[in-house]
């Protein structure tokens, strides 16, 4: 298995880092635009192997797309990160650009190659991937609801006073501050709703915080995210490469699920060796589907500014 990396910055690195923890990928390649930049963060991984006991090899280049040729999978982590008060639409104007050319590049290189979209704002991304590749849809996976995920069971954990991994929650919709649907009704603890354990005002902070944890993370740090990005990328790949068939909120094509069309929004999905394997749709309530709904809306407006 071979993963291509492209954007060796912070999300970047940090999942190169986590495939190779996850010892599963026999060659990571980075790629950044900064000279030496890519191949430095691959030294830099590749000193820690013997450390942290991973075979994966690590390598850079700064911007030769030849060295990513026969890919299995590529993630496109590249253009602009927000600074604190944006939001993540407002990087559209120059990471569209930078996406267009990215995937095009890795595409030449990889014809066969599954792609996982992470630049923002993420959900339009991946639909400028599907609307300029020509990629049959089960190949392009957004990545937002599997971090949203993470962070949602951080906030549920932390207010139900239990350990993470008695806590199961998904968040599915568009990867932004107002767009993300917590399923806060779906939540478990260890198989009961969480609502036996938190009264209403608990359950809003949760969904609250969630929504806002990117946000809250660029507001202490000054920049975005990477290690929650960089993990929950790591997984997606690992559930392509080792076949797991495991389900993620990913943003993918809608094409009549969830009363949606021609559109990439975050779902449950299956994701194997062949990448988004099905769309798993799931039983509603009315509030959650208005919400879904109005997440799309404003996912819509944002797919309007690509003039495509
Ligand atoms: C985040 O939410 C990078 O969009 C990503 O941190």
């Amino acid at each position: 298995m071979k993963v291509t990396v492209v954007g060796a910055g912070a999300v970047g690195a940090s999942c190169a880092e986590y495939i190779a923890i996850k010892d599963f990928a026999s060659e990571v390649v980075l790629v950044d635009i900064k000279e030496g930049f890519a191949e430095g963060k691959a030294m830099d991984l590749m000193q820690t192997a013997s450390l942290n006991g991973f075979d994966t090899k690590i390598t850079g280049t700064t911007g030769d797309y030849s060295k990513t040729a026969g890919s299995d999978v590529v993630v496109i982590t590249s253009g602009i990160p927000r600074k604190p008060g944006m939001t993540r639409e407002e990087l559209i104007g120059i990471n569209a650009g930078i996406v267009k050319e990215v995937s095009s590049n890795l595409l030449k290189h990889s014809p066969e190659a599954i792609v996982i979209v992470v630049s923002n704002p993420m959900d339009t991304m991946t639909y400028l991937v599907h609307k300029t590749s020509g990629l049959p849809k089960h190949r392009i996976i957004g990545m937002g609801g599997a971090l949203d995920s993470a962070r949602f069971k951080y906030r549920l954990a932390e207010a139900l006073a239990a350990p993470i991994s008695d806590v199961d929650g998904m968040v599915i919709g568009g990867h932004s501050d107002t767009g993300m649907v917590p399923l806060i009704g779906h939540a478990t603890r260890n198989s009961i709703r969480v609502s036996e354990f938190l009264d209403a005002e608990q359950m809003e902070y949760v969904v609250q915080e969630t929504k806002v944890g990117g946000a809250t993370l660029t507001k202490l740090l000054g920049t975005s995210a990477w290690y929650a990005p960089g993990a929950a990328v790591s997984g997606l790949v690992q559930a392509i490469a080792c076949d797991q068939k495991k389900i993620y909120p990913c943003s993918a094509l809608l094409e009549g699920e969830y009363g949606l069309n021609d559109i990439c929004l975050g779902v449950p999905v299956v994701l194997g060796k062949n990448g988004i394997e099905k769309i798993v749709s799931i039983e509603l309530s009315e509030d959650e589907k208005a919400k879904v709904a109005a997440s799309a809306e404003g996912v819509a407006a944002v797919n309007a500014l690509l003039n495509l």
